[in-house]
């Protein structure tokens, strides 16, 4: 591939170490983009890179804090538009509003589809994400008028734990919408799973009860597997009914470290072993603790982007 047919890799600020790996990985460095916060927090971005007639990737995963890094994408977006630009993808490892893909009680709005919608506004024509909370939520993306792929950390994590060689484990659904990826974590790992059903309360979102327990935990290795962990209610919860119930250790898998308010707190003084999460989203080295083990997925974004560079 000449230079001049090579993919431009631009950055964001909300996980600029991702986006180098990314780049790395393809042999390429990050394109220049200065992004300054003016001290009323509106956002300033100038692209400093020749963008004409190239395939530019914005990496730029919207977590916290969300609003900012969704702005800060569709200002780069925005700016690059008027360099006429080939094509733009966004390259989302963590997409923000991800657990608002539908409405649950009247005169919500449905946030998931207007983030779609502004990000087509502002020029995104393809979106690259990993591990959205539900699977259908790729609908908004197509009906924005936007390319979608959803990437799965599924095979990284599975090759952590087999290294590991983990005897006498089951792995647990922590809620119904875990099981059907849970499942397949027991299928690969061949070990028998365990189901949890919990319920939210409406206007305590952080608040989580538990109502069901299905399986058999005593003197068992438990990996607990979720999509998230955000404020680790829900982890904190299931450790507790596994402490009742005489399990052996307990280890706890997600793609995305969300760790939102008390989750390091949580996680510090609670009896997990090991927590597996993914770069999906930055981690500040005041949150790395000992137990956390981070499994890159920069190769799996690079390899699609590979992919998607040589289509027309
Ligand atoms: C919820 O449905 C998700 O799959 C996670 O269980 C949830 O986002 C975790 O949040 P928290 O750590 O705040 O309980």
């Amino acid at each position: 591939m000449s230079s001049k047919e090579a993919p431009i890799i631009l950055s964001g600020r909300s996980n600029k170490p991702f986006a180098r790996r990314v780049a790395k990985e393809l042999g390429l460095k990050l394109g220049k983009v200065a992004i300054h916060t003016f001290s009323d927090k509106e956002t300033q971005v100038i692209v400093k890179e020749d963008c004409q007639g190239r395939d530019v990737y914005i990496v730029q995963p919207t977590s916290i804090p969300a609003n900012e890094n969704i702005m800060e994408l569709l200002l780069i977006t925005h700016a690059l538009k008027n360099m006429k630009p080939k094509r733009i993808t966004a390259v989302m490892p963590f997409f923000g509003y991800r657990r608002q893909e539908k409405i649950t009680t009247e005169g919500e709005a449905l946030a998931f589809d207007l983030v779609a919608k502004l990000m087509r506004a502002a020029g995104i024509q393809r979106v690259l994400t990993i591990d959205l909370h539900k699977h259908r939520s790729a609908k908004y993306f197509q009906s924005a008028g936007i390319v979608s792929k959803e990437l799965r950390a599924f095979d990284y994590i599975i090759e952590h734990f087999k290294k590991e060689k983990l005897k006498d484990f089951v792995v647990l659904a922590p809620d119904k919408g875990s099981v059907p990826e849970s499942e397949k974590y027991a299928k690969a790992l061949d070990v028998p799973l365990v189901k949890v059903y919990k319920h939210r309360s409406f206007h305590r979102r952080d608040k989580v009860a538990f109502d069901k327990f299905e399986g058999e935990v005593k003197r068992k290795n438990v990996l607990i597997i979720d999509d998230e962990i955000n404020t680790a209610g829900t982890l904190i919860g299931v450790v507790a009914l596994l402490k009742k119930r005489k399990a052996k250790n307990i280890y706890f898998a997600c793609t995305h470290a969300v760790l939102s308010g008390p989750a390091i707190e949580r996680l510090e003084k609670s009896r997990i072993k090991e927590v597996i999460i993914t770069d999906s989203i930055f981690l500040p080295s005041k949150k790395r603790l000992k137990k956390i083990h981070i499994v890159s997925v920069a190769p799996l974004f690079a390899e699609m982007i590979a992919k998607w560079s040589k289509r027309k």
